[in-house]
C-alpha cells in the first residue's frame, strides 16, 4: 500500500503577499491531514515566508529547481544546501518546463542533481514525459525509457526509495487536455516494469508515481483509482487551496 502524494507547483505565481494567503489557508484546512503527504513548490522569492507558515502543518516544503553543484560561483543558481536550510524536504528535479527551458536541461544535468539532492537528504521528484509529437508518432515508451535510465543512473536501491517519479505528459500541461486514467495508468504501469528491471520488483512496489497535467478537483478521483497512480502534481489547480484542498480529499478515496 503506498500512500497517496500530492504536490502543488506554484511554478512563476504568487508575490509574498499571495503566497502567504494561499499559505495560511492550505494550513488552516489541512491541520489534520495524516494518511497523504502533501508538499507545496512556491517560487524561491516566498520560500522562507512559506516555510515559516507551514512549518508545523503536515504541508511541507519543495523547491521548484536547484543545481547540482555543492557550491560555486554559479550566478543566479541555489544549492541544495541552501534549500534545506529554508526548510525545504523535496525538491522538483526536471520538469517538462525546464527540459525545453533556455538553457535546456538534459537528463545528464538532472542525473548530476538527483545524485547531490540525495546526498543532502533532499527528496527529489523526478519530472518525465513525452511531447505531444512523441506520443502521435508512438514514440512514448522509448522517450520514458530513455528519461528514466539516464536520469536514474547509478541510484541504488536504497536511494530510489527516497525518490518520487511525476510522469507529465507534456501534451497535458496547462492544456486542460488531461490523460485519461487509462492512458496514464498505462504509462505508469510501464514506469513500474521498467523500475523492476532496474531494481527489484519488491523495492519498486514501495515508488511512488504521481500524475502530473491539467489536474482539477473533478479528475483526480478517477486518476487516483488506478493500480499504479499514486498522488498528483498539480500546477494551475494548486495556486487555490479551495481547489487543491478538494483535489487532495479526491485522493483520499484510495485509501478506503
Ligand atoms: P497543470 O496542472 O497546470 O497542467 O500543470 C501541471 C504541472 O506542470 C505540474 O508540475
Amino acid at each position: 500500500m503506498r500512500n497517496p502524494i500530492i504536490g502543488g507547483n506554484w511554478k512563476m505565481y504568487k508575490t509574498i503577499d499571495e503566497g502567504i494567503k494561499l499559505a495560511k489557508e492550505l494550513v488552516n484546512n489541512l491541520c489534520d491531514l495524516t494518511e497523504c503527504d502533501v508538499f507545496i513548490c512556491p517560487p524561491f522569492t516566498i520560500l522562507e515566508k512559506v516555510s515559516e507558515i507551514i512549518k508545523n502543518s503536515p504541508v511541507k516544503l519543495c523547491a521548484q529547481n536547484m543545481h547540482w553543484a555543492e557550491e560555486g560561483a554559479y550566478t543566479g543558481e541555489i544549492s541544495a544546501k541552501m534549500l534545506l536550510d529554508v526548510g525545504c524536504k523535496y525538491v522538483l528535479l526536471g520538469h517538462s518546463e525546464r527540459r525545453r527551458g533556455e538553457p535546456q536541461e538534459f537528463d545528464e544535468i538532472i542525473n548530476k542533481k538527483l545524485k547531490m539532492a540525495l546526498s543532502k537528504g533532499l527528496l527529489p521528484v523526478v519530472c518525465l514525459g513525452e511531447t505531444r509529437k512523441e506520443r502521435k508518432e508512438g514514440r512514448t515508451e522509448e522517450v520514458i525509457k530513455k528519461q528514466i535510465t539516464h536520469s536514474l543512473r547509478e541510484i541504488d536501491k536504497i536511494d530510489i526509495l527516497k525518490v518520487t517519479i511525476a510522469y507529465e505528459p507534456v501534451w497535458a500541461i496547462g492544456t486542460g487536455d488531461t490523460a485519461t486514467p487509462e492512458q496514464a495508468e498505462d504509462v505508469h504501469m510501464y514506469i513500474r516494469n521498467l523500475l523492476s528491471q532496474l531494481y527489484n520488483s519488491e523495492v519498486v512496489e514501495k515508488v511512488r508515481i504521481q500524475y502530473g497535467g491539467s489536474i482539477k478537483p473533478d479528475n483526480m478521483k478517477d486518476l487516483i483509482m488506478q493500480d499504479n497512480i499514486d498522488g498528483g502534481l498539480v500546477g494551475g489547480a494548486s495556486l487555490n487551496a479551495e481547489s487543491f484542498i478538494k483535489i487532495i480529499n479526491a485522493c483520499k478515496i484510495s485509501l478506503a
